[in-house]
């Protein structure tokens, strides 16, 4: 991946003032690389390996960066690919030189919230199969949704190959030929919402994740499009 971009996108990205703000610093000499005075707002850097000052002060480096993407359908989770678009391409390149990756997966077709992230430790805690962190999805699902497969999600539903799925709250939104449900499930097996209906003979034909355990998605987070999230968003995540 490439881990460098414009000088002037970098500092406006990391709120150090606007592009033609920052224009005006370079030309009056008051940005530099490396011990170097920048002369060009449109120079390459790595701001994760170089040293860059503004008026003599070294710039606050972010070491760890969360972000909240609303995944659109047709891309995948996945850092890089030689033949499809990731979630890290929809990511604007300020942030891409932070080693960030997505929190677990979501399907190629499946839409909503995806915590992006380098913190490590915060991912490991989060996907542990041991913490049963809550997923919320929203589905539609072909098919007459029935109280019948309310209580069998609630018991453990059996998949295809025989696991047995942990006890999960199906809530029924609308019953009919095409049924909206939300589902919520503590654990992240492959393919989980879509084998959980196909046990009870159904087919999700919509999926979108709604939530991970205390982080929702931002309604006003248009699909394909990521914000940082808040300090409370971060310091809840931490807690779950
Ligand atoms: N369950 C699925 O079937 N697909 C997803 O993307 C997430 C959960």
């Amino acid at each position: 991946m490439k881990n460098t971009q414009r000088l002037d996108k970098t500092l406006a990205n990391l709120g150090y003032g606007s592009r033609k703000e920052i224009k005006l610093m370079i030309k009056n000499g008051l940005i530099t690389v490396d011990g170097v005075r920048a002369k060009d707002s449109g120079m390459q850097i790595d701001p994760g390996k170089q040293d860059i000052c503004i008026k003599g002060e070294k710039i606050a480096y972010r070491g760890l960066v969360y972000l909240m993407l609303n995944k659109p359908a047709g891309v995948i989770s996945a850092t890089e690919d030689k033949k499809m678009g990731t979630v890290i391409d929809l990511i604007p390149k300020a942030y891409q030189s932070f080693n960030i990756f997505p929190v677990g997966r979501l399907d190629k077709d499946t839409e909503g919230l995806l915590l992006i992230t380098n913190d490590g430790q915060l991912a490991h805690d989060l996907l542990s199969p041991r913490k049963h962190v809550s997923k919320k999805y929203y589905a539609i699902v072909d098919g007459i949704v029935t109280e019948d497969d309310v209580k069998k999600f609630s018991q453990g539903i059996i998949l295809e190959d025989g696991y047995v799925a942990l006890p999960a709250e199906l809530n029924i939104l609308k019953c009919n030929e095409l049924s909206e449900i939300e589902l919520v499930i503590y654990e992240g097996k492959f393919h989980q919402v879509k084998r959980m209906f196909g046990a009870v003979g159904k087919k999700v034909i919509y999926l979108k994740r709604i939530s991970m355990g205390n982080l929702t998605l931002d309604l006003e987070l248009e699909k394909g499009k990521c914000r940082e999230l808040t300090n409370d968003e971060i310091c809840s995540l931490m807690r779950n």
